[in-house]
């Protein structure tokens, strides 16, 4: 199959990329980030996460962050919701009100993964989806459906390409618009990819997807080219490569969002994203962190200049 024309670049730097950082964020910093990837072209950009504080700190001011940003026209800035508390307070903080409305519900296709992610079994956690998933699109917000450990589990290992188009299914019939196909934990190889979207696609062939791959060794590139070859046109990053999830330990970021565009670019796929403006929120986040991007196109970048 021919890769797909254009991509959609979802931007999870701002949710992502920062939940696992321990040292707390400024407001500001966490603002300036989404208003340099507003200002880049990105139009999808995760911006918070409605969560339990004790759970991922990082993430408590996301309600002051939504109100904080300058939001463009025509630019979704999702969030995740676990269950109708973090709905009600998406509700609360805006979502939805300037009817560009997104939110996120995250299951995982690991049953110990999901317990320790988000206190619930896969079919306590979808079953407290569900009425996040109708009362959002009752509203006219739209819902975005997250499988993680598509490609391997932190806790325990391999994970049957069947459970995952098992939960993709599930979250589908929820009404989510888009399934994002986690490797949470960045194993995943091309082979591995192929399986699953195989898998995937016998049991969704319509359903629109997303892929979210972490970078741990190395393999996200060669394996989002992988899901490019089934016509897959939505790609999860975030800029500088930051990233991670608090109960997916070892894990590292996603794959970095200026190299996903230069390889887009090369391909001769389009996008709208400028790559200059993509890298200098990178940059600014991270000096903000005291650490350099990990994406090789940004620091390709920072050196030519
Ligand atoms: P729980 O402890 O089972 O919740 O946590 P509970 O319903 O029993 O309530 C306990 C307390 O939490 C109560 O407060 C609730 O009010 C409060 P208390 O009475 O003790 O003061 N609470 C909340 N507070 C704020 N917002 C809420 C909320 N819900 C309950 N929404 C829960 C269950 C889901 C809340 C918890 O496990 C949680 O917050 N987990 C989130 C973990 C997380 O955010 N992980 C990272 C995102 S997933 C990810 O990164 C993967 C992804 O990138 C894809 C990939 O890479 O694979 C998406
Ligand atoms: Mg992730």
């Amino acid at each position: 199959m021919a890769y797909p024309a254009k991509i959609r670049m979802f931007e999870a730097g701002a949710r992502d990329g920062l939940q696992s950082i321990k040292a707390t964020i400024p407001l500001e910093v966490k603002v300036g980030l989404i208003d340099r990837l507003t200002a880049a072209g990105l139009q999808a950009i995760e911006a918070g996460a409605f969560v339990s504080p004790k759970w991922v700190p990082q993430m408590a001011d996301s309600a002051e962050v939504l109100k904080r940003i300058d939001r463009a026209p025509g630019v979704y800035y999702p969030v995740l919701t676990p269950n109708m508390k973090g709905y009600e307070a998406a509700l609360e903080a805006g979502v939805g009100a300037d009817g560009m409305g997104e939110i996120g519900i995250f299951g995982a296709a690991s049953e110990s993964f999901s317990q320790k992610n988000i206190n619930a079994g896969i079919d306590e956690s979808l079953a407290r989806f569900e009425p996040v998933a109708k009362a959002a699109t009752d509203a006219g917000i739209r819902v975005r459906g997250y499988v993680s450990c598509v490609l391997g589990c932190p806790y325990e290992g391999e994970i049957t390409p069947a459970a995952v188009a098992g939960v993709a299914r599930r979250l589908e019939a929820m009404g989510c618009y888009e399934i994002s196909l986690g490797d949470t934990i960045g194993t995943g190889t091309p082979g591995k990819t192929r399986a699953m979207l195989d898998a995937v696609r016998d049991e969704l062939p319509g359903t629109k997807l997303g892929l979210h791959f972490h970078d741990t060794w190395g393999q996200a590139l060669a394996n989002l080219l992988t899901g490019l070859d089934y016509g897959i046109d939505t790609i999860d990053s975030s800029a500088a490569g930051l990233g991670g999830c608090p109960y997916a330990p070892g894990a590292a970021g996603n794959v970095a969002s200026e190299d996903v565009l230069y390889l887009l670019y090369c391909l001769g796929i389009e996008t709208v994203v400028d790559i200059a403006k993509l890298a200098e929120a990178g940059r600014y986040v991270m000096e903000h962190l005291g650490r350099t991007p990990s994406s090789k196109a940004a620091q390709a970048i920072a050196a030519s200049v």
